[in-house]
């Protein structure tokens, strides 16, 4: 545990609960010199190489989803958390522009779905980038402009669709899993050791500067014998990382554009938390600003198609002030299959429309956001 949080834990006390407060604090701000930053990681004594196997990936394929060969990845593993593997922004030079214009124009269509689907009727939600590009694209007039639908995004789930209320996932919600991020998926598992993934079911994150995401462990999935994948674009976060146990004190990392973490093994299942977004470093920042489609380097049968600078006037100016992260998961075993809908008992049944837990009020996110697992009752301000 950080020295500094350590100090607001006393034994006994709900030690996560507390230091996710400490790094959420606004005034006075928290101290970061305890949070672990693995891109100037000089591996010290919690930080170690982490092995990868750059036989699974070839250069080719690697470059073909925007990647740098495995050999040249810079991976870390973390004592005391077996099976968790951080790889410090293994993208290409150019090609997380890609990434991040998919996650903001083409994952949020339909027929993905949105935290905007739980208030607003389909016709509303059918176009998110198109209503809301133009507004984001030129300079601000200066005044308080209405927020755009985009910046009214909190979430989206791709594959098979995560269901907030019965935090199930079912057969009887699934759209297909988009092909290029499956790409993407497969080749970082393989050079983790985990060849054959089969990406089933995504999370898109939209955090903005005052979001966090609480307490929690991914365990609606069905086969926990496959990593969980969580990439990073746009502004940085803290990402803590605990125990087995809810009150495990955890450890804080910072996470960046770019970086790629893979919980995979007994960490799998561990508690973790975003209590803050923060600026992206300087030389993140810069790494984002000018990524134009002339910079994208193209592998043989690629996923990547250019960015128009169009699109990146919009996707730039929303990433500087926001973060996107993506999970994706395999939801169940090989030849196996989910069940149908989950039994009305694990509906809910009060009136109205149902609002997703990651959803504020329409219209704010001044709303609770609330990420309920494991029958926590952890709900997070934004
Ligand atoms: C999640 C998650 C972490 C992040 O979506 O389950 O834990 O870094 N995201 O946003
Ligand atoms: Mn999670």
């Amino acid at each position: 545990m950080a020295k500094m949080a350590a100090s607001v834990v006393e034994s006994g006390e709900d030690a996560f609960r507390k230091i996710f407060k400490f790094y959420k604090r606004r005034e006075p701000p928290p101290d970061l010199r305890d949070v672990t930053d693995f891109c100037r990681g000089v591996p010290g004594d919690k930080i170690f190489p982490a092995e990868l196997d750059p036989a699974a990936v070839s250069d080719e394929a690697a470059a073909g989803v925007g990647l740098k060969p495995v050999r040249d990845w810079r991976a870390f593993g973390l004592q005391g958390y077996p099976g968790f593997i951080f790889i410090s922004n293994p993208f290409l030079r150019g090609s997380q522009a890609f990434w991040v214009r998919q996650c903001l124009k083409t994952y949020p269509q339909k027929p993905n779905i949105c935290n905007l689907d739980m208030h607003m009727c389909p016709a509303d939600t059918q176009d998110i980038w198109g209503r809301s590009a133009h507004e984001l694209g030129s300079p601000s007039s200066g005044k308080r402009q209405p927020k755009t639908l985009l910046e009214k995004l909190r979430w989206v789930t791709l594959g098979y669709h995560y269901n907030w209320d019965t935090k199930t996932y079912s057969a009887n919600s699934h759209t297909p899993f988009p092909a290029d991020l499956h790409s993407l998926s497969v080749q970082i598992s393989a050079a983790c050791g985990f060849p054959e993934f089969s990406s089933e079911a995504a999370i898109l994150n939209f955090y903005r500067p005052d979001s966090s995401l609480g307490i929690h462990v991914d365990e609606s999935e069905l086969d926990r014998t496959r990593p969980l994948l969580s990439f990073s674009f746009g502004q940085s976060a803290i990402f803590l990382l605990g125990g087995a146990r809810r009150t495990d004190a955890p450890t804080a990392m910072f996470m960046h554009s770019g970086d790629v973490m893979v919980m995979s093994g007994p960490s799998r299942l561990l508690y973790h938390a975003v209590p803050r977004i923060l600026p992206a470093p300087q030389e993140r920042a810069e790494v984002l600003e000018h990524l134009g489609a002339a910079s994208l380097q193209q592998g043989g049968g690629g996923v990547l198609e250019p960015v128009s600078d169009a699109d990146w006037a919009v996707c730039s100016r929303y990433i500087q002030s926001s973060r996107v992260n993506v999970t994706v998961r395999q939801v169940v075993a090989p030849g196996r299959s989910l069940p149908g809908t989950p039994p009305p008992s694990l509906l809910r049944t009060e009136g109205g429309p149902t609002v997703g837990y990651r959803d504020g009020p329409a219209g704010g996110d001044a709303g609770k956001r609330k990420r309920r697992n494991s029958g926590s009752d952890d709900a997070v301000e934004t």
